[in-house]
């Protein structure tokens, strides 16, 4: 069962009057509750496809399905490479729009409001103003905002990136907690192959140009892993002989 299938994307933007390729048949599925990395170069369209399996782009060929068919499509969480918090609202604020729709009574949404902002480590900050907050921090509660929409699919665009590598691994460890507990689709774009593989069950490797999938890892490790395990220092090799 897919939670997700992408079949033969292809995309290109028009660049000084020329159509130039930024994806070239991209072919993928994301399982149930699967954890899926991205990696690759700069460039190599990583943002283009988050983009356009969001919906914020229909302009591709190929065909991008959410769900398999039959159940109602999960819902799809999305956490930017910038944060895009709205700077005039604060930190509880801009995490309190992911219920503008739902129905929860007033006490339980503040509850499940707090409940976000505590998860990503911002219980200090809840009425702080993004401009009041360090970049991570702010790519914190970016993540409490995406997870505050209970999403069956989460995709995340270099969600740690700006982060120190403490902080790093606390949220790795919070995310995979967080997954654990709903089961949900992860698709995770990173620059980092530890972090990739570390978190995922496949990891796909892009090149650019236009950007196309070189190779696709499976990594058979059962959670938790061992960081420094012999199994993910051979993948890392690969990965980096790929990238590198
Ligand atoms: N709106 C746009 N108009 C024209 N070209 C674009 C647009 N957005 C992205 N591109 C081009 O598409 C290519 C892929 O960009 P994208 O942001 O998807 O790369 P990426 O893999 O996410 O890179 P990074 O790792 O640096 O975030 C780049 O060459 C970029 O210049
Ligand atoms: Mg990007």
């Amino acid at each position: 069962m897919s939670a997700l299938s992408i079949e033969h994307v292809s995309k290109a933007y028009a660049l000084d009057g020329a159509q130039r390729p930024v994806l070239k048949d991209i072919n993928f599925a994301v399982g149930q509750n699967e954890i899926l990395a991205i990696v690759g170069a700069s460039g190599c369209g990583k943002s283009t496809l988050l983009r356009l399996i969001v919906g914020l782009d229909g302009d591709y060929r190929g065909s991008i399905v959410r769900g398999d068919g039959d159940t109602v499509p999960a819902k799809i969480g999305m956490v930017f490479q910038d944060h895009r918090l709205y700077p005039w609202l604060t930190v509880e604020a801009n995490v309190d729009l992911a219920f503008d729709t739902s129905p929860l009574p007033a006490r339980e949404r503040r509850e499940k409001v707090q409940h976000y902002i505590d998860l990503v480590g911002l219980s200090d900050y809840s009425k702080a103003y993004p401009r009041q907050l360090s970049g991570g921090m702010a790519q914190r509660a970016a993540i409490a905002r995406a997870l505050a929409q209970e999403p069956g699919i989460l995709l995340m665009d270099e969600p740690f990136g700006a982060l120190d590598s403490i902080l790093r691994m606390r949220l790795q460890e919070e995310l995979l907690a967080i997954w654990e507990k709903n089961r949900l689709s992860i698709v995770i774009v990173t620059h980092d192959v530890e972090e990739a593989l570390y978190l995922a069950d496949r990891v796909i490797v892009m090149e650019p140009n236009p950007g196309r999938i070189r190779d696709v890892i499976p990594v058979d490790l059962p959670r938790p892993r061992n960081r420094s395990s012999m199994l993910l220092t051979q993948l890392k090799k690969r990965c980096l002989s790929m990238l590198v």
